[in-house]
């Protein structure tokens, strides 16, 4: 008798805020996600989830007695649609403890820079202010901090002359999908 294959145990979850090209990616490399989370209703990244049949869930802040109460809204109800790989795609807010406490050393994040460089919210202006001439992706696990969590991979992505933040966050957007892909699909077959 042989033994079945190594089958995929973790379900994967995705926080977005904004457009959602990650997502996508993870969608396009057949990666099966189960729930994606957004703090911001409307964006883009829902409608993807919606178009690839992913159910949704909208946590605004502002619904919410405070970050506390919505983070353990949102990881209740990923959990409840077996979610235990979270993946924060462009999700702009910080995970309070009440949240990563119930997916312990797993929770993902896509960084667009080479951290610890350039951690935070405009890491692609911040890099293009500091005239660097190499700047890069990261995918790194998610502590309390801003973009401090033990780095899982990273590749450096140049900086050409002319480039404008949209022009230089395209190439890295190119890194962060492929890269995204492979650590989740790494993490979900262990
Ligand atoms: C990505 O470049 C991601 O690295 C970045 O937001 C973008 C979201 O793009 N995240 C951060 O800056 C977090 N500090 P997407 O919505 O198209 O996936």
């Amino acid at each position: 008798m042989t033994h079945p294959k190594a089958t995929h145990t973790l379900g994967v979850g995705v926080l977005v805020s904004g457009t959602g090209s990650n997502l996508q990616a993870l969608i396009d490399a057949e990666i099966t996600v189960v729930a994606v989370a957004s703090n911001v209703a409307g964006v883009p990244a829902l409608e993807r989830a919606l178009a690839a049949g992913i159910p949704t869930g909208v946590f605004p802040l502002e619904d919410y007695a405070g970050r506390n109460e919505r983070d353990a809204a949102m990881a209740e109800w990923l959990s409840s649609l077996g979610v235990g790989l979270v993946v924060c795609a462009g999700y702009m807010h910080l995970l309070r403890p009440v949240f990563l406490t119930r997916f312990p050393g797993r929770v993902v994040n896509v960084h667009p820079a080479l951290l610890p460089a350039f951690p935070g919210a405009a890491a692609v202006e911040d890099a293009l202010a500091a005239g660097v001439t190499e700047t890069g992706a990261t995918v790194h696990l998610v502590d309390e901090g801003i973009d401090t969590g033990a780095v899982l991979r990273q590749e450096a992505v140049p900086v050409l002359p002319g480039d404008t933040a949209e022009t230089l966050h395209a190439r890295i957007r190119v890194v962060e999908h492929r890269l995204v892909s492979e650590v989740v699909r790494e993490l979900i077959a262990r």
